[in-house]
């Protein structure tokens, strides 16, 4: 059930950072990857927050809580990158990863940019159809660290009904563009 009822909160964080908001996201982080989060991983984060322009951090509370965020930055005078981000396991299928996506969405569309790109390892299937549904498209693949990641992007301002998109829209995407997920 989208929230279980209830009211969760998402505010922006904006550059420069508090050490307290870098502590707080490096924490936040630590709880949504869990295992898959190194301590060298966790400890490399706040350089990006500290390092690159145009940074947010969308948090979402629930009952004064951090479940979720979502964090990104420019890398061209009109390109937005949804860098990383991740709900808590016990808050996921909420709609809360929705919530944040539409947030960070209506700022890029009320900021200068008019494009936004996310890099997703293709076997992260929840994100994946998180993004399509939200109107990203597949652009292409590259490795890291020997691991098939998607890239993925969407031209904005970003169209309201994307936010609910079918499972048949989404899937001729995937047809289309990546014929070994499906
Ligand atoms: C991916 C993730 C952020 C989704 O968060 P969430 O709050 O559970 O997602 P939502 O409830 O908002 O779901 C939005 C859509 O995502 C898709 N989705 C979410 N979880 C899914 C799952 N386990 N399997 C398939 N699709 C899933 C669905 O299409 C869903 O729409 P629906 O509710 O209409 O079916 C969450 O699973 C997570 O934090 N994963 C670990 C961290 C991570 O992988 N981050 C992304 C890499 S940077």
């Amino acid at each position: 059930m989208e929230n279980q009822g209830r009211a969760l909160n998402i505010t922006l964080l904006q550059s420069p950072f508090a050490p307290k908001h870098l502590a707080g996201f490096t924490r936040l982080s630590g709880d949504v990857f869990g295992a898959d989060a190194s301590e060298e991983w966790l400890a490399s984060l706040a350089w990006r927050l500290e390092s690159m322009p145009d940074v947010t951090v969308f948090i979402a509370e629930r009952d004064g809580a951090p479940v979720g965020f979502k964090a990104g930055y420019a890398t061209a005078l009109r390109r937005y990158y949804s860098w990383l981000g991740g709900v808590v396991p016990s808050a996921r299928r909420q709609g809360i990863a929705r919530a944040l996506m539409r947030e960070q969405h209506r700022w890029i569309t009320a900021s200068r940019f008019n494009h936004v790109e996310c890099h997703v390892e293709q076997k992260n299937r929840a994100m994946i159809e998180a993004n399509l549904k939200a109107g990203f498209v597949v652009a292409g693949f590259f490795l890291k660290d020997n691991k098939p990641y998607a890239i993925m992007q969407k031209e904005m301002p970003a169209d309201p009904a994307d936010y609910a998109g079918s499972r048949e829209k989404i899937a001729s995407r995937l047809v289309m563009f990546m014929p070994c997920f499906t």
